[in-house]
């Protein structure tokens, strides 16, 4: 390169190229120039970037992985325009009945022009541009605040940085679905099976587990990918048609969908919807229907909105994919609460491009309400979930249906079922089908999280006979580890490592981990920051238990049953003197703008879900209670309030309406 040639210039000049050429490979799929000549390109940007650190830009193609941020939480943050959702519709009647309520919007022999794309099954995110650059990124939440994810969609290779457009726009609002290709997504799964960690259920998860990571460098290795639908504000542009809108987005180096299509008549809309139900699965990435929406935007702004969705579009979803095959076995699995759950093995059929030959049963009920048994063929479906159901005998090939098993297929006890139950248990505590669940949940990560355990290596350890209780786990040597298969020095220091890191997980999560019967995360935080410290949860009384928030009697028997075993209590003493922490660490939240401020909520809100307002009230210090008393500083109403309403009237406590709160919650932010 000329050295005379300004370096401010130089580094612009690289940025120009590399950002055509991101464009060409990523939203394009059509690279000009090799990966090395490309590699070549980025490296000359890094090297004079880090020369001259004092030129360096946000919207810098290098910039994409930012050092180490690593947040906690996402920062909440408020649409500027709500980001709205869409009314669903099953069947081309649904279509045809949408299009006559929005004919009476136009003159009788005016035509309306539609626009037709797939609905990709992702995630919604907004992404804001000031001055062309981008700045911040958000999910779409409850449609009025979401999350702040900019350093996350960064990542994402196919998002421009800066905008390839020579005029620039003070404000710029694009908004998308964020989604994971098939083949990104099996490998994606395959990868973690080998990490053994658990897999996604379907690119969906896969790509909203992605875009959620606290660390942007893991969403990084994620090979996620965005594609644009609509847009919240632009200004200083006149845009008229969505397909217009489409063309800009093109123009300005946006990704944009290949199959859409603008139809002149509700006909063509009915054909377009066929053809890409027949086709769904050519596509590169799964959708789970179509969206048609009115072309004109002076159309649209006539026929407008409910206050949750457009009434110019509606959201077409396409039936679920079924097959026939044969059901070849049925196998009993045991969890870890003892509950029997069959599984069903299928003859290998191929449903939309997928290899199926397992499906789930739910339980015994299931199989006698569908009269299948083993030999008969069966169809089953997928409705976004990777594993598909069967849901009804197509031939029936036997007699009858399977029946419960009356001895546990593992330690062969007799089995147990209360009356007006669906589920099978079986009730040994010793049972070693129970015990290896037992210890793969204790093991994970949501729970004492020792990275590089899973399935695998507890049937290993199982077999090695190192493993009779919880408390064995943090008896292991790094000798005994590396007796496992494929096991060398460093995996082995890693695993003994992640055991020793595990002993500090705060109280919430050993709880959760110990599998007490009907305890999830949410019931062992609650239980943790109410005790905090196990001793003073064991000696808990019925009665201490009781009086504790949203623990019910069935989680309180259940908690007594688990502590009035000796064996346990055992095991939980070599815990603690195996040094795992048995405390929960107390958050100071006395500074935080709700602190000490005791909120109900009653009725049902419109715009916000009550998890989100709970949430929104814990996440400024405040406490979210169930019942109306002296204590209470704030009743928040929504519609059809309760008796808490009457009783907040008369103790005289503030009443919110649900603006009223969000109000306040927002000057709090
Ligand atoms: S239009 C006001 N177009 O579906 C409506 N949405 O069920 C703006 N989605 O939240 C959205 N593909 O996340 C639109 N081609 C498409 C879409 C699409 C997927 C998602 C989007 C939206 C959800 C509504």
């Amino acid at each position: 390169m000329n050295n005379e040639y300004p370096i401010e210039k130089q580094i612009e000049d690289l940025r120009q190229q590399i950002r055509h050429h991101d464009y060409q490979y990523y939203c394009l799929d059509n690279p000009e120039i090799s990966d090395f000549e490309y590699d070549k390109l980025f490296k000359q940007l890094q090297k004079l970037e880090e020369e001259n650190p004092l030129f360096i830009t946000q919207d810098s193609p290098t910039q994409r992985v930012s050092g180490s941020v690593v947040s906690s939480t996402f920062k909440q943050v408020k649409h500027n325009t709500p980001m709205l959702s869409l009314d669903n519709s099953y069947s081309m009647e649904d279509v045809l009945a949408w299009n006559e309520r929005i004919k009476k919007f136009v003159d009788n022999n005016e035509t309306i022009e539609f626009i037709v794309e797939p609905k990709i099954d992702g995630l919604s995110a907004s992404l804001t541009y000031i001055n062309n650059s981008f700045v911040s990124g958000a999910t779409r939440g409850d449609g009025n605040y979401g999350e702040d994810i900019t350093e996350n969609l960064k990542t994402i290779k196919n998002i421009p940085l800066k905008l390839l457009y020579d005029r620039q726009l003070v404000l710029c609002e694009i908004r998308g679905e964020v989604y994971i290709n098939k083949k990104d997504f099996q490998q994606l799964n395959e990868n973690l099976v080998d990490l053994e960690q658990p897999k996604f259920a379907n690119p969906r998860n896969a790509a909203a587990g992605s875009l959620r990571q606290k660390n942007p460098q893991i969403t990084a290795q994620r090979k996620l990918s965005f594609l644009v639908h609509s847009f919240g504000q632009i200004s200083g542009q006149e845009i008229n048609k969505h397909s217009d809108f489409f063309d800009f987005c093109s123009k300005i180096g946006f990704p944009i969908q290949k199959d859409i299509k603008v139809c002149k008549n509700i006909k063509e809309v009915i054909n377009f919807l066929k053809y890409l139900q027949e086709n769904r699965d050519n596509l590169p990435y799964e959708i789970d229907g179509a969206v048609v929406k009115v072309n004109s935007y002076k159309l649209q702004k006539i026929i407008g909105y409910t206050n949750k969705s457009p009434k110019w579009a509606v959201a077409y979803k396409f039936p679920a994919r079924q097959a026939t095959t044969k059901l070849l076995s049925i196998e009993l699995q045991v969890g870890r609460t003892g509950v029997i759950t069959p599984k069903a093995t299928l003859a290998p059929v191929s449903l939309s491009g997928v290899t199926i030959s397992n499906a789930t049963l739910h339980n015994f009920d299931e199989i006698e309400r569908l009269n299948v048994n083993i030999g008969d063929d069966v169809v089953i479906e997928r409705a976004g979930e990777v594993i598909p159901k069967i849901i009804k005998v197509a031939t029936k090939n036997s007699n009858g249906y399977f029946l419960p098993p009356l001895h546990c297929p593992s330690c062969n006890s007799k089995i147990f079922k209360e009356e007006d139950d669906v589920y099978y248990n079986c009730v040994n505590p010793s049972c070693p089908a129970q015990f290896r669940r037992k210890l793969i949940h204790f093991v994970s990560r949501d729970a004492m999280n020792i990275d590089g355990s899973g399935e695998a290596v507890v049937d290993q350890l199982l077999k090695l006979n190192k493993l009779h209780t919880f408390a064995d786990i943090y008896k292991l040597t790094f000798d005994d580890v590396m007796l496992l298969e494929l096991f060398k020095e460093k995996k082995a220091n890693n695993l003994i490592q992640a055991i020793t890191e595990s002993k500090k997980q705060p109280l919430n999560k050993l709880i959760f981990a110990l599998g007490i019967r009907h305890i999830g995360e949410k019931s062992a935080q609650i239980l943790a920051d109410k005790f905090s410290n196990i001793d003073n949860f064991i000696l808990a009384t019925k009665e201490d238990l009781l009086s504790v928030n949203e623990i019910g009697p069935v989680l309180v028997q259940s908690i007594l049953d688990f502590f009035a075993n000796k064996e346990t209590l055992n095991m939980i003493e070599e815990l603690k003197n195996s040094g795992v922490n048995t405390v929960e660490p107390q958050k100071n939240t006395s500074f935080l703008p709700l602190a000490n401020k005791t909120f109900v909520l009653t009725g049902e809100l419109s715009t916000l879900t009550r998890k989100d307002a709970q949430n929104l009230i814990l996440s400024l210090g405040g406490k979210a209670t169930s019942s109306v008393s002296k204590k209470t500083d704030y009743v928040v109403v929504g519609e059809n309030p309760g008796s808490k309403y009457d009783k907040a009237v008369s103790l005289g406590i503030t009443i919110l309406t649900e603006e009223e709160f969000k109000k306040l919650v927002n000057k709090q932010l």
